[in-house]
């Protein structure tokens, strides 16, 4: 399939940050980071948080946890994350003074009820919005220190998103939708590959109308890791879907965490869920409550609702 001339501008630029840029475009950057046109994304749902254990809080001086699969540095630090939205005269303290390090190939459950900030710290760690004060590193980069065009380009290079609701195409089929971020990837793999990654290699011309809710996720799963990112954010992904086809996803982000060694982390208010994570991260009106370190990950096909 080919891009039409005007979602291609960034194609296989290199550098993050390179020294100049032409004008953003948002549209073919939010292709490739999957983002649908609204940064924040809520959802209803009530859930609760479990205590979780703060003594293991991270954000310390040790920048590494046991289980880190490739040791070494964090690929995300976050220190002192405040987020404050006003509205008018009234201000919503979503984030309180957030540290938090991710590291390399890590599986995190990011576990809170809904309003808690889970979606404005994972907003914040894949440059959709940015903190009020406090700084996050990506890598060797101050996030928080970059412009909109920056941003931008670490969205398409680095970041794949998964949201709620699939954000696909209707008019292009399950190869087709993710085709639109291989076009315009660095270092993509093929359609296919992704597609298969994400465990829906039998339907890839079918188009979305065609496809059940949770086919519809795995190929949003696909477009998101198709450019093999460094970082998979997934907000809430099973939380439009049955508990049946919830696993299925799940099983395909458990997979492609496993496969690629994205750093991966998913939002929820399940705490079934938590259990198959590395790591969990329990957040409480926009704080860090508690970390939680599973030393034994449950399958998904394994967890009990
Ligand atoms: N764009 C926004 N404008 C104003 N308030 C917001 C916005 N996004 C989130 N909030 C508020 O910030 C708090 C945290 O929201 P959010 O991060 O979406 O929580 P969660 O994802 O845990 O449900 C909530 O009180 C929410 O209403
Ligand atoms: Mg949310």
């Amino acid at each position: 399939m080919r891009m039409p001339r005007a979602l291609t501008p960034f194609s296989r630029r290199k550098q993050f940050p390179p020294p100049t840029e032409p004008k953003r475009a948002s549209l073919s950057a939010d292709l490739a980071t999957n983002t649908p046109n609204q940064a924040t994304e809520r959802t209803g749902g009530g859930g609760r948080a479990s205590g979780g254990d703060a003594g293991c809080h991270t954000g310390g001086d040790s920048g590494r946890w046991p289980g880190a699969r490739n040791g070494g540095e964090a690929v995300f630090r976050a220190r002192g994350l405040t987020k404050v939205y006003r509205m008018g005269n009234v201000e919503v303290h979503a984030l309180r003074g957030v540290d938090l390090d991710l590291f390399p190939g890590e599986f995190v459950v990011l576990l809170g009820p809904s309003g808690s900030g889970k979606s404005t710290l994972l907003n914040i760690l894949g440059g959709l919005d940015v903190p009020t004060a406090g700084s996050v590193r990506f890598q060797d980069h101050d996030l928080t220190a970059e412009d909109d065009r920056a941003l931008t380009r670490y969205r398409r290079d680095h970041v794949g998103f998964v949201f709620q609701f699939y954000n696909l195409i209707p008019s292009l089929t399950a190869r087709e939708n993710v085709a639109l971020v291989t076009e315009i990837a660095r270092d993509p793999m093929t359609p296919e590959e992704a597609l298969r990654l994400a465990g829906l290699s039998d339907r890839m011309d079918h188009f979305p109308s065609q496809l059940s809710g949770g086919e519809q996720q795995r190929v949003a799963i696909a477009r998101a890791i198709a450019k093999r990112p460094q970082v998979l954010l997934c907000d809430e992904p099973t939380g439009a879907l049955d508990v049946k086809t919830g696993i299925v996803v799940l099983e395909a982000v458990e997979r492609v965490n496993r496969e690629l060694g994205a750093t991966t982390v998913v939002i929820t208010h399940n705490v079934t869920i938590a259990q198959m994570a590395d790591r969990v991260v329990t957040i409480f009106d926009g704080r860090i409550s508690g970390v939680k370190i599973n030393d034994k990950k449950i399958p998904p096909r394994e967890l009990q609702w």
